[in-house]
């Protein structure tokens, strides 16, 4: 099995991706650290409290950074995931406490605890990856791998023209992140904007698993009524999902290495400039951590995923 520590923004399709994981027979999911995203911090991880309530699930759930590596202000997408992170839902009030540790703490404690062992999956903004780095320099030798739903490689952002929402929230931190030197995998928008969610999916989530099925069958609808603004079809995009679908099957998805820098300048700001190996004298690139990109992914095999897992 796998071992991560999920670290997320919840969020419609953070809601999603938690209750994979937690269905996913070959996942173990150490704990949920929160991050300001989607939501303010406090809402993310009272949040994530309600969805483990939800699932059942009795693990650690954390508060972490609540703004921008640099600059005071933090920007939400309540319009893309409704004023409490799940659509039209007002969640009620957790039962369930808090583990006092920050995000970043609880991190380092668990690479710690379980050296070379862990996956860090990163679903939101990158503020307490970098935090963790800072506050144990080792930690790319105590983790197994890290990876992100985050940037957009080769294809337009979803915020700006270049970037995509995780890694714009937080860009000197993603700057960070991607610079230390440890095996991360990127599942940015190349590959998730890349296949909508119909209805039709959501419909059958609920019916194979009423309880948590059904939960983001409802939140998906306010989260479609964002999607087919600017489209004819009413979709849906499940960004968060992909990392942990790579985890239990990489034979899914298409990868190519690159060194990945991230803008950080007023026009820039979170772009996710890739150099692939090779293609670059400048040391600015070449000197860089080499990352795994994902390129390409099987839509017809992750949907069934999904369901399967679902279903469990
Ligand atoms: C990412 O931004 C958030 O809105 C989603 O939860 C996802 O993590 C997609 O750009
Ligand atoms: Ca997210």
């Amino acid at each position: 099995t796998h071992k991560i520590i999920l670290d997320t923004d919840p969020g419609i399709d953070d809601a999603m991706a938690i209750f994979f994981a937690f269905q996913s027979p070959d996942i173990e999911v150490l704990g949920l650290t929160t991050v300001f995203g989607n939501v303010p911090v406090s809402m993310s991880a009272q949040n994530a409290l309600t969805l483990c309530e939800m699932a059942g699930k009795d693990i650690p759930v954390t508060k972490g950074v609540g703004r921008p590596w640099v600059g005071a202000e933090s920007t939400y997408a309540h319009f893309v995931h409704g004023d409490y992170g799940f659509g039209h839902i007002k969640p009620e009030p957790p039962k369930g406490e808090l583990d006092p540790r920050s995000s970043a703490q609880f991190i380092v404690d668990m690479a710690r605890k379980y050296p070379g062992e862990i996956t860090l999956v990163a679903i939101g903004p990158l503020g307490n990856l970098a935090l963790a780095l800072r506050l144990e320099p080792e930690l790319p030798k105590l983790v197994k791998g890290v990876s992100i739903m985050g940037g957009a490689a080769f294809v337009r952002g979803n915020v700006t023209p270049v970037a995509e929402a995780n890694i714009w929230n937080d860009a000197f931190a993603a700057e960070i992140v991607f610079a230390a030197d440890w095996n991360l995998t990127m599942f940015g928008l190349d590959v998730t904007n890349d296949v909508p969610f119909a209805p039709s999916f959501v419909d059958v989530l609920a019916e194979k698993n009423a309880k948590l099925g059904g939960f983001v069958q409802e939140t998906a609808q306010f989260y479609m009524d964002f999607y087919s603004q600017n489209r004819e079809d009413r979709v849906c995009f499940f960004h968060d999902a992909f990392p942990i679908a790579h985890l239990t099957h990489p034979e899914l998805f298409e990868l190519t290495e690159g060194h990945v820098r991230v803008g950080t300048g007023p026009l820039d700001r979170g772009q996710t400039v890739v150099a692939p190996m090779g293609t670059t004298p400048s040391p600015l690139w070449n000197e860089a951590n080499t990352i795994n990109v994902a390129t390409k992914v099987d839509h017809a095999k992750l949907e069934q995923l999904f369901i399967n897992t679902y279903a469990l």
